[in-house]
């Protein structure tokens, strides 16, 4: 984990706006934390806090993982969402969990981890064809619903992020439409690998990331990982999901991982692992394909991208 006394040298230099606001700052802020010249703490090179996927990468410096972010909510540059979403008030919460359930419920986040969290460490795949390896804590969605009892007539899970503009600034713009909401066929939200995050690195979630409460599905785009759940549902129909709303020949409902779909605008083939040089192959489903291609038998994954 990031020592301080570096944490604060990089926060001096963002906050003096010598690094903040354009992409070749930020691009020279990732050359430099993971170039192995230089002096000091930092040519040590990324902070990982001995955390490491199954296949052995490292995870994402700490520092990075909570301050690149996207979080519309409160800031459309990934640089601005740390310091606007700092006193996002996350306490009490409750994510309410109904729909085509038996047994309709409100968790307070408390029960939520009462049901059992567990450390999980991820590849974490941006449609922007950047990626970081992020240990996350969180409880099995499917645990969560079992409480509720499906019914036999939910096909698709529903979720959606706080709306309340007084908390989340960018709310009273237009940039999307509001709240926040996303979506997962039934199978996929009960597939084992489904987390509803509560925390990373062993500690809670910062606002930044979501707090207190993150979808995170690990062989999906980062767009689908819905931050600041207060709604669950069960539906029936596929539901609506934001950024197909807005662009829906660019971003559909699936959002699986592929290196043979390209994004309408960019490849997909290869990406960008946040700390370290070059690019390198994306993975089919991720990396997840062993355990989640069976979902997708016969199904076209070019025309359900
Ligand atoms: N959830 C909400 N409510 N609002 C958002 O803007 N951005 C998404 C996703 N969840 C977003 C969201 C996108 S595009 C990504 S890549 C991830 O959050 C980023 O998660 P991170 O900042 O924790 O890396």
């Amino acid at each position: 984990i990031t020592n301080e006394k570096d944490y604060r040298n990089r926060r001096a230099l963002l906050r003096a706006g010598i690094l903040a606001g354009t992409a070749a700052a930020t691009t020279w802020l990732y050359r430099r934390l993971a170039s192995p010249a230089g002096s000091g703490k930092e040519a040590a090179g990324p902070q990982t806090g001995g955390y490491v996927t199954p296949e052995g990468e490292p995870a994402t410096d700490l520092y990075d993982i909570t301050h690149y972010n996207n979080f519309y909510e409160f800031s459309t540059s990934k640089e601005g969402v740390a310091p606007r979403a700092e006193r996002f008030p996350t306490r009490p919460w409750t994510v309410e969990v109904g729909g085509l359930v038996h047994r309709p419920r409100t968790f307070d986040l408390e029960e939520v981890i009462r049901l059992g969290v567990e450390e999980r460490v991820y590849r974490f795949r941006c449609v922007e064809a950047w990626s970081m390896v992020i240990p996350w804590l969180g409880v099995p969605l499917g645990r969560l619903l079992s409480q509720v009892e499906p019914m036999g007539s939910a096909r698709f899970v529903a979720f959606e992020t706080l709306f309340d503009p007084t908390r989340m600034p960018n709310q009273r713009t237009q940039v999307l439409p509001w709240p926040y909401v996303e979506g997962l066929r039934l199978d996929e939200a009960l597939h084992p690998l489904t987390l509803l995050s509560t925390g990373l690195y062993g500690k809670a979630l910062l606002p930044q990331n979501g707090a207190p409460i993150r979808l995170v599905v690990p062989w999906k785009y980062g767009f689908k990982s819905i931050k600041s759940v207060v709604r669950i549902r069960l539906v029936a129909e596929q539901p609506p999901t934001t950024w197909s709303m807005v662009a829906s020949d660019e971003y559909g409902f699936y959002s699986n991982v592929h290196p043979g779909v390209s994004h309408p605008r960019w490849s997909q083939a290869r990406e960008r692992r946040i700390g370290s040089w070059g690019m390198r192959d994306t993975q089919l489903f991720n990396g997840y394909a062993e355990e989640v291609a069976s979902l997708y038998t016969g199904m076209d994954l070019r025309q359900n991208y």
